[in-house]
This record gives structure tokens, C-alpha cells and sequence, in this order.
């Protein structure tokens, strides 16, 4: 089967045309505007999404050799992201759906960054699987019993990892977004230089909090002179990033043993981050379980995640009418591309 998707929920405007599990080809079109507002500007991602859609769908044609009237279907994020984003994307699919004749469907972005997991193992997945799953706008642990099957066991209830990469990395004085430069930093930092607090959620034992973090960089910063910032930037980077990665590890840990699932998987732009995936690693071999990770090109958004979860729902004969909506706050359900 021959799918085209399309994503467009943030700052990425990108096309992928995939044949079953292989990549034909991927277009990822990285908004640069935003870098100098120091984080995404909903007006301008929706015009930038505006220019680009064309061209960019038409590249990942050409890439994949292939003939528009080849696909068997298209696929397009329609939820959660920034609604004006969403509707490019959600709008020139449905037009193109209709002129092609060929059936569509609406996936959740969440749904998407799993499949972008998926995707990347080069063989068949083992169920049930714990998924973690952390991006710039999400933190949540879910339990994965089969394709298409997902229960959410708990979410951040404020800021998302990404976020707090992002604001520390802000903090910091580094460029946007923050999360890649941490990672590079912290690479020769010490995580034991300085302890920042790891929020245990007392009746909440899957839930997340990440605003404390934030604000106890502030703090520390405040406490020290801009000298001493300089000096130790790479063991603040580390001792930062470790606070914000051990609950993560702890926690997909412990929904593994509970739910007695032998796999887990990780999803989502922070799944990039190389210490999650080390000590994940670590973490996986000691209690002997299996680790998906995900190739690097397909943790941040990218549509051949969308069009690979799309692909698992046409092949189910689930297919959106020409009423489907955006959704910016779309909950990942086991069913979607409804609304
Ligand atoms: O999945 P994504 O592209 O967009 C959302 O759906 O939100 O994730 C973007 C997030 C940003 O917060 C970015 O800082 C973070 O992923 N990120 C990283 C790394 N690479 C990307 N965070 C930590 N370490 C990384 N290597
Ligand atoms: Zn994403």
C-alpha cells in the first residue's frame, strides 16, 4: 500500500510517500522564522505552511519517482498542534483526496510520533509496549497492547520535557530550540554537579510536572554570578538534563513491570536526546527488557510518521470523511480521524 502523508501542527511543513514499511521519500521543511522569537509564532507557521504545502508535497513526489495517481491513500495530522498549522495541512489534503479520488485519513500527531517509533525497527514489533512519549508539547506514558491500541496511564499536568528543554535552554542563553544544544553541552558536563528536583506526584504515579524544574534553574541562576554561569554551562546542562530525564526513566520502568509488558519504545523530538536513550539502555538490560528506539530523522516531526499511521488505519478500512476537523487539543484514542 501506497500512502502519502502530510504534517503540518507546528513549525515543520513536510510530505512523505511510504510503500507499506519503507520510506519512499520524506520532506521536512523547518520553519527558520521562528528562531529569532525564540519559540514558534502561530501566525507566521500557518503562512509559512500556506507557501510551502505545494512544494514541498510536490518534492516528495518527485523523490519517489512516483505519479501522484500511484498512492492508494493520503494521511494528515489533524490534531493536537496549532489550528491555523492544522488546517493547511488538514485542508489541502482533503482537496487533494477529492481530486485524486483515493480515500484519507485524520491521525493524531501523538498516534504519528509512535508509528515514527515503528517505523524505524527492522523487524516486526512484540506487544504490549510501554510507550514514552516526549516532545515539545507532550509527556505522557502509554500502554500499547496492540496496533492502534493505546491506554494513556498519565501526563504532565503542566509543561511538557521539550518545553522545559526548550525554557531552560532559554535560561541559559542558548539558541532555540534549547533541547539539542543541552544534549551537545551536557555530553561534557557532570549531571551530579548540581541536584535539581525530580517531581515525584504522590496518586499519580505515570503523571509528570516540569514547571518546578524550570523555575529551580531560575533560581540557581539568579544565585550565581554570570562568570560562574560561563565556567560550568556544560555541568548546569547536565545536571539540568539529568533531573529532567530520570523521572522519565523511572517512571516507563515502573509501567513496564506493572503492566507486565517486555518492550518499551520511545517517540517524540526529546526521544533525540542521547542520555534519555543511554540511560533508558541501562535501565532496559537491567530488568531485562527489549528497547525500541527510534531513527533520529523520525523523532521530530516529520509526515512519514503520519503517513506509516495512516497506513495501519486505511489497512483497517477506517477512512475520514470530507467533514474531518482540525482538533488542536486532540487526545491520542484508540479511535481518531473522526471529527
Ligand atoms: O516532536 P517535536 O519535533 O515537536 C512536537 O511535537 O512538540 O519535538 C520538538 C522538541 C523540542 O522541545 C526540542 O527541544 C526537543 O524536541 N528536542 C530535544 C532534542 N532534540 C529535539 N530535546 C532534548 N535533546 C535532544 N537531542
Ligand atoms: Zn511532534
Amino acid at each position: 500500500m501506497i500512502v502519502l502523508g502530510v504534517e503540518t501542527s507546528c513549525d515543520e511543513t513536510s510530505a512523505a510517500i511510504i510503500s507499506d514499511n519503507t520510506v519512499l521519500s520524506s520532506v521536512v521543511s523547518s520553519q527558520e522564522i521562528h528562531s529569532k522569537f525564540g519559540g514558534v509564532v502561530p501566525e507566521l507557521a500557518s503562512r509559512a505552511h500556506v507557501r510551502l504545502i505545494v512544494p514541498v508535497v510536490e518534492k516528495a513526489f518527485k523523490d519517489a519517482g512516483i505519479a501522484k495517481q500511484a498512492i492508494d491513500g493520503l494521511a494528515v495530522t489533524h490534531g493536537p498542534g496549532l489550528v491555523g498549522a492544522l488546517l493547511v495541512g488538514v485542508n489541502y489534503i482533503k482537496g487533494l483526496a477529492l481530486a485524486l479520488d483515493k480515500p484519507f485519513f485524520g491521525v493524531n500527531h501523538i498516534e504519528g510520533h509512535i508509528y515514527g517509533n515503528l517505523l524505524s525497527q527492522p523487524r516486526e514489533v512484540q506487544f504490549p509496549i510501554i510507550f514514552l512519549i516526549v516532545s515539545g508539547g507532550h509527556t505522557q506514558i502509554v500502554l500499547m497492547r496492540d496496533h492502534l491500541n493505546y491506554t494513556i496511564l498519565g501526563k504532565t499536568r503542566d509543561d511538557a520535557v521539550g518545553e522545559a528543554f526548550d525554557k531552560g535552554g532559554k535560561l541559559l542563553g542558548l539558541g532555540y530550540p534549547g533541547g539539542p544544544e543541552i544534549d551537545r553541552l551536557a555530553q561534557t558536563g557532570d549531571p551530579e554537579f548540581h541536584r535539581f528536583p525530580r517531581a515525584a506526584l504522590k496518586n499519580d504515579p505515570y503523571g509528570f510536572s516540569y514547571s518546578g524544574l524550570k523555575t529551580s534553574l531560575l533560581v540557581y541562576l539568579n544565585g550565581i554570578s554570570e562568570k560562574e554561569k560561563e565556567r560550568s554551562l556544560n555541568d548546569i546542562c547536565a545536571s539540568y538534563q539529568a533531573a529532567a530525564v530520570d523521572v522519565l526513566v523511572t517512571k516507563t520502568i515502573k509501567a513496564a513491570r506493572e503492566y507486565k509488558a517486555g518492550q518499551i519504545g520511545i517517540a517524540g523530538g526529546v526521544a533525540a536526546n542521547s542520555f534519555l536513550r543511554q540511560q533508558l539502555q541501562q535501565a532496559c538490560s537491567k530488568n531485562g527488557l527489549n528497547l525500541y528506539l527510534p531513527d533520529l530523522i523520525y523523532c521530530t516531526d516529520n509526515a512519514a510518521m503520519i503517513a506509516r499511521a495512516g497506513l495501519e488505519h486505511l489497512k483497517m478500512g477506517s477512512v475520514s470523511s470530507q467533514s474531518l476537523n482540525a482538533v488542536p487539543a486532540l487526545v491520542l484514542s484508540s479511535v481518531s480521524g473522526t471529527s
